[in-house]
């Protein structure tokens, strides 16, 4: 009898997600629209989920949480201070312990390289809840707000302005996969990840789209029809709060920056955000924000994920 070897899929780059993105998207609006009658269906029954924090979190914890239970799972939550990884013990005996524990690993990491290396030496899937390269699962729920509020991906214009970081790497990929076309403006110095951005543009050509960087925030905002930004001081970079704040100022998402974005434009932030900073108060708390349908559609990207990878 030959033996079928079934591998495990890690998610840790949006890239990871290309051959079935499309699909959990289609699932999640679905789940998420038109609830299935009676009993909920439980894919992740007896199933554990560990969740490794370097860092804070409100919604990928709790988005990661609740969607494991609702899915029929247990989800554990180890914070930053339980596990000290690579201090207190390698990330290869980490990884090799929880994989003998759980189901799964969700791991939000300050280093990317440390997140391959906890999935190399795991023998369960491994799902990036942020690091500082991507945040794979933030970008799935995106584009289902996207597709959401507009009905489809293909041929729209996003533009994403401030720091070229995780959330802006992930995006890249995500608009490529979906044949959505981005700009990114970023300080030069600040600009996204030159690799992510070549793979990205790899797939934009593929799928008939254009996704580029400029330095001009009035530029990449022009026939918008989604205005995108983040955070300019990410976890960890504290320490550069004051700089990045001059830096950044141009980028700021307000009234006079969104004027030539298309009529229905739509405002997208992560979140946390920071209101007078990244963006105004009008724009954050205005009619065009879908900030918070985003956080929620954190949870349902993230059902469509588990089901299809644990
Ligand atoms: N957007 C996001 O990942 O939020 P948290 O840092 O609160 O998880
Ligand atoms: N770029 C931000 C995203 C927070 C969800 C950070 O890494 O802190």
């Amino acid at each position: 009898m030959n033996a079928v070897i079934q591998l495990k899929r890690d998610l840790i780059s949006v890239l990871d997600m290309k051959d079935y993105l499309e699909k959990i998207l289609g699932k999640a609006l679905k789940a998420k629209t038109d609830p299935p009658k009676g009993r909920r269906p439980e894919p992740l029954k007896r199933k554990v989920l560990a969740m490794v924090f370097e860092k804070p979190s409100l919604r990928t914890r709790v988005s990661f949480e609740i969607a494991v239970t609702q899915l029929g799972g247990t989800a554990i939550y180890i914070s930053p201070n339980e596990i000290k990884i690579g201090e207190r013990e390698s990330v290869a005996d980490v990884a090799r312990v929880l994989s003998g524990y759980s189901d799964g690993i969700m791991y939000r990491a300050f280093s990317n390289e440390v997140m391959r290396e906890l999935a190399e030496h795991a023998t369960v899937p491994v799902i990036n809840g942020l690091d500082d390269k991507e945040h794979p699962c933030q970008c799935a729920g995106d584009l289902l707000t996207i597709l959401e509020k507009k009905k489809t991906l293909k041929g729209l214009q996003l533009a994403y302005v401030g720091d070229g970081n995780n959330v802006c790497n992930s995006l890249l990929l995500g608009c490529a996969i979906s044949g959505m076309n981005m700009r990114a403006a970023t300080p030069k110095t600040h600009a996204p990840d030159a690799g992510i951005l070549e793979k990205a543009q790899a797939v934009a050509e593929e799928k008939e789209c254009v996704v580029e960087v400029t330095s001009n925030p009035f530029e990449a905002v022009e026939n918008a029809d989604i205005v995108y930004t983040d955070t300019w001081v990410s976890m960890g970079q504290e320490e550069e709060k004051e700089e990045r704040e001059a830096l950044f100022l141009p980028y700021q998402v307000n009234a006079k920056l969104v004027e030539k974005a298309n009529k229905e434009w739509i405002f997208m932030h992560c979140l946390p955000a920071h209101r007078g900073y990244e963006v105004s108060e009008e724009v954050m708390d205005g009619p065009h924000s879908v900030v918070f349908d985003q956080a929620v559609n954190r949870m349902h990207a993230q059902k469509a994920i588990l089901a299809e990878i644990l």
